[in-house]
């Protein structure tokens, strides 16, 4: 079965054709992030109008370059949520147009579910059930996931994402946009104990974190140094700083395969990338015999194959859309599926 899928949900444009939710026959990525970049962020309006812009091309290069056309195409499925809502409705009004005009099943699929689902095309013995640790630019979460589609929250951040705040601090360093990857290069380095910086506790639930006062305690110190007229160590902070997100994410996570018994953990998501928190992961889980899966680089951050390797699940349970279907903003991982 051949999905045609669609994700536009932040600065990625993205169309691939996936097959049977396992087998990538081509994922096109157009990537706003330069325009984005003179302005330290993406900037929504302009995400819009470059989705609408490369889409229609970005969709007759993937059937071409799958060598493919649309009669082979069984269904189509698009990012509904959650995102720029202008940039999210740009691929759900596409994904509509081509279900449509080809008479084809609709299928909306929740863009973090996607992110796991990436580890499903990098992994194909991985099946549910098993433990990821979802972190992105806007998410941070620990995801039981017990089956393809039913999946419970243990804890997440209470605040800011882990992804969130290395783009912070990045920017704040002077690294383009978006800062984690440059920030973990940097890290890479440097001395991770020259900088003392917190590691929160948050709330009751052990498996809920809390990055801002993480987030804050940097700033606070690239601003002191700035004021005093200081010479940072640039490497050391930012290993410094990678080493406290990873010691926020890591023993949680450890905890929580605990917890679940699960023998598998998968890592998901843009930040799934950093080389401090995978190594970690890795020397945790070794500990408990727990088998690691980390997907490679290209499949950690946004792309539309995760969103084609979901969605033969979400077909398989029957989650549907119609031509009523609108993009959302926000939504549960776990929320009804419209
Ligand atoms: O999953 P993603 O592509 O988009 C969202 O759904 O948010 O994640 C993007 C995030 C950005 O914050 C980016 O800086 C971060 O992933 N990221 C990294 C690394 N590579 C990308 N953060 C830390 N280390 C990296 N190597
Ligand atoms: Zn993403």
């Amino acid at each position: 079965m051949n999905i045609l899928a669609v994700e536009s949900s932040c600065d990625e444009t993205a169309v691939a054709v996936v097959s049977n939710g396992r087998r990538v026959l081509t994922d096109c990525i157009a990537s706003q992030v330069d325009l984005h970049r003179i302005y330290g962020g993406v900037v929504p309006e302009i995400a819009s109008r470059k989705h609408i812009e490369a889409i229609y091309a970005l969709a007759d290069q993937a059937l071409e370059k799958a060598g493919i056309t649309r009669n082979d195409i069984d269904a189509v499925a698009v990012t509904y949520a959650p995102g720029l809502i202008g940039a999210v409705l740009v691929g759900v009004n596409f994904a509509k147009a081509a279900a449509f005009a080809m008479n084809k099943p609709l299928i909306p699929v929740h863009h973090m579910r996607g992110h796991i689902a990436a580890n499903y095309l990098a992994f194909p013995e991985l099946e549910p059930p098993f433990l990821c640790l979802v972190v992105s630019g806007g998410h941070t979460m620990l995801v039981d996931v017990q089956d393809y589609t039913k999946m419970e929250i243990l804890g997440g951040t209470l605040d800011d994402a882990a992804g969130e705040c290395f783009d912070k601090v990045g920017r704040l360093l002077g690294m383009p946009y978006p800062g984690g990857a440059a920030l973990d290069k940097a890290a890479q380095l440097g001395d991770d104990t020259k900088y003392p910086l917190p590691r929160a506790k948050a709330g009751e639930n052990p498996y809920d974190m809390s990055f801002s006062g993480l987030k804050t305690a940097t700033i606070n110190l690239i601003h002191h140094a700035e004021q005093v007229g200081e010479e940072l160590d640039v490497n050391s902070l930012c290993a410094s700083f990678s080493a406290a997100v990873s010691d926020t994410l890591v023993p949680r996570t450890m905890q929580a395969l605990r917890q679940t018994g699960y023998d598998k953990l998968a890592v998901a998501g843009g930040v799934a990338a950093n080389s401090r928190i995978r190594k970690d992961i890795l020397s945790a889980a070794e500990r408990t015999g727990a088998k690691v899966y980390l997907p490679p680089l290209s499949l950690c951050g946004d792309n539309a194959a995760m969103i084609g390797a979901q969605a033969y699940y979400e077909f398989l349970s029957g989650n549907f859309a119609d031509m009523s279907l609108n993009a959302y903003a926000t939504k549960s991982i776990l929320g009804e599926m419209l």
